[in-house]
């Protein structure tokens, strides 16, 4: 695996970011080359973090999650990027930052991301016992949307062709790991500790029941008005015009949006305009035998 370009060039975007290993899984190099210290990052009591595998909504509830601790204050919630907003901790591009540092700097109450399974979570987490919202998506559409992902965004592997990219998915051959381990492994956890477990599926069936779960969670209590505020303005059309929301603030060298935006689809079942049979009956064969020890279940069309 090609270690290192990273380490001492400045990261511009022309080349496409290259991966490593952390304790077996896939992790761009910067991220690696800087895991002691991610690994030992000090949670505080009162930090919020959102954990996702990627693509599974994660900057929708980071929308939601930054409109409810503003009571609806739209202007607010328009103050940075997603971002800079709320700091992906793993996350290292040379040329635009740490996610790490920018979380180390920013002052109490932080909101923090990541898309590290549980078993690499920075301990400090669990044992301030923070509180945390993990989102999951159905696989084939979370696969569908990390293709399309890698194909816009030069910070990650080339994907290679929609088959080649299948294959890698379904063995966790690609950054942050296994879809199946991450799911079931903060599936586990939840039990344990201060997780609240959300589906994306659910979120979008009926947006309006999980952003008052999420509103409890957080310890707020918003009334009826201030909750359709934030249904509207965290809908798939609405985030998708929002600056502040779709990324389109991040060098056109790094996230080509021409090639797919960011804000690409927003569905459920998208999956059926990219699998074919023999993939779909593939996939089928192999959920079943890795979901066969969890009691966790997806929901694949609306
Ligand atoms: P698609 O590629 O299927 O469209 P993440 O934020 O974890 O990277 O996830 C991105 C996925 O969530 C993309 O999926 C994106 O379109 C979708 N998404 C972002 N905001 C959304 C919203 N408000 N409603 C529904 N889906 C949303």
């Amino acid at each position: 695996m090609a270690l290192n370009k990273m380490k001492d060039s400045k990261y511009d975007g022309t080349e496409r970011m290259s991966v490593d290993y952390v304790q077996g899984i896939l992790q761009p190099t910067p991220t690696c080359d800087t895991w002691d210290q991610i690994w030992n990052f000090q949670a505080k009591a009162d930090d919020l973090l959102i954990a996702t595998y990627p693509k599974a909504g994660t900057t929708w509830t980071q929308e939601i999650v930054d409109l409810i601790q503003n009571e609806g204050d739209i202007e607010k919630s328009q103050r940075a990027p997603t971002h800079v907003r709320i700091p992906f901790i793993e996350w290292v591009v040379p040329s635009i930052g740490s996610g790490l540092e920018q979380a180390n700097e920013m002052p109490s109450p932080r909101t923090l991301k990541t898309h590290l399974p549980i078993h690499l979570l920075p301990p400090s987490f669990l044992e301030k016992n923070c509180k945390i919202i993990y989102v999951a998506r159905n696989p084939k559409d979370n696969m569908v949307s990390y293709y399309h992902f890698h194909r816009m965004n030069k910070a990650l592997p080339d994907p290679g062709t929609w088959e080649e990219y299948f294959e890698k998915f379904l063995n966790g051959k690609v950054c942050w790991g296994s879809w199946y381990d991450h799911v079931k492994g903060w599936w586990k956890a939840k039990d344990q500790h201060n997780i609240l477990y959300l589906f994306y599926e659910d979120m979008k069936k009926n947006p309006k029941h999980e952003i008052k779960k999420l509103t409890e969670f957080i310890g707020k209590n918003l009334d009826d008005k201030v909750l359709d505020k934030i249904v509207h303005h965290t809908s798939f059309d609405v985030m998708k015009q929002n600056p502040m929301a779709n990324y389109s603030t991040i060098p056109t060298e790094i996230m080509n949006h021409s090639i797919s935006p960011f804000m690409r689809k927003g569905e459920i079942g998208d999956w059926k305009n990219h699998f074919t049979v023999a993939q779909n009956e593939k996939f089928d064969e192999d959920y079943k035998k890795n979901m066969a020890d969890t009691s966790l279940t997806f929901c694949f069309q609306f």
